[in-house]
């Protein structure tokens, strides 16, 4: 049986530390791609001298040659710049935009039926952007936004329950961004135990704010940079759903074409990963309220989208 491979555009913290995530699975041969060919060399270099140690069984390499990736199933694009003082965000989202469409055009020149995975922010608009820029069926191509979100809320909620985190099933919707998150808690659950009958509703807010924050937060702490491990082990998770056909429920960005009454942008839903990509948008009952937030943070992809392209 051929071995799957996978492509991650930017050899960063987020990029690196994926290719990490992974190699850790032992399902795909790595390729890291960086215009900085040193650091993806490198990194890659360093990477593959680990496998004797770590039992990783296939090839990792770095190179700033996209030729390289052909044949990926997989593409993960990390690449961007953060925000830098004294920069718009309407400067930010041109040119990550312009890098992300580049990425993901060079890639599918080798590759053309990759699945596509966008870790890039702002990740709701560089989604919907991506896709209709290069005209790509929706299930090829998707954001990590979702499992990360979702990883920060059942974090918390273990803290305040003393509860192993993996019991903890919640999830996060709405698009990435603090003001636009809708953390579940109404269906969250410690191993179908519903979380009303073990945590008291008064603590929810706090959960609910500081998940909203989560990124934030880690911001702050580091002083440069944001935050690598929980968002690269979130996104070896997607990929090893989609590689492996787990047909797993994962919150990702998805580009919607009438579900939730929601069309032309981007946010994050549940939806089924397998081999296909994204096979299926479940579409679960909400709340008017959540209904309304939904709609707000479709509303604000679109501004974001209208406003930059
Ligand atoms: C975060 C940013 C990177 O949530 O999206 O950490």
């Amino acid at each position: 049986m051929r071995r799957h491979k996978v492509s991650i555009i930017g050899a960063g913290m987020v990029g690196s530390t994926t290719a990490h995530c992974l190699a850790g699975k032992d399902i795909a041969d790595i390729l890291l791609v960086d215009i900085k060919d040193g650091l993806s060399t490198g990194k890659g270099l360093d990477l593959f001298e680990a496998s004797p140690i770590s039992e990783f069984h296939g090839h990792i390499e770095g190179t700033g040659d996209y030729a390289l990736s052909r044949g990926s199933d997989l593409v993960v694009v990390t690449a961007g710049i953060p925000r830098k003082p004294g920069m718009s965000r309407k400067e930010l989202i041109g040119i990550n935009c312009e890098i992300v469409v580049n990425a993901v055009s060079e890639c599918l020149k080798y590759s053309p039926d990759a699945k596509v995975i966008i870790v890039t922010n702002p990740v709701d608009v560089l989604v919907e952007v991506v896709r209709r820029t290069l005209s790509l069926p929706r299930n090829q191509i998707m954001g990590m936004s979702g499992m990360l979100d979702s990883s920060r809320l059942r974090t918390f909620i273990a803290v305040e329950l003393n509860i192993a985190p993996h019991d903890i099933n919640a999830m996060v919707i709405g698009a990435h961004t603090a003001e636009n998150m809708i953390p579940m808690l109404r269906l969250a659950n410690v191993n179908s135990v519903p979380l009303k009958e073990l945590l008291p509703q008064e603590k929810w807010p706090e959960i609910v704010k500081r998940t909203k924050n989560a990124g934030a937060e880690i911001v702050s702490l580091l002083e440069i940079g944001s935050a690598y491990y929980a968002p690269a082990e979130a996104t070896a998770e997607m990929v090893d759903a989609i590689l492996r056909d787990k047909k797993r429920v994962m919150p990702c960005s998805v580009c919607l074409e009438g579900e939730y009454g929601l069309s032309d942008c981007a946010l994050g839903l549940p939806v089924i990963l397998g081999k296909e990509g994204v096979e299926k948008v479940l579409e679960i009952e909400l709340t008017d309220e959540e209904n309304q937030e939904l709609a707000k943070g479709a509303q604000f992809v679109k501004e974001m989208i209208r406003e930059n392209f």
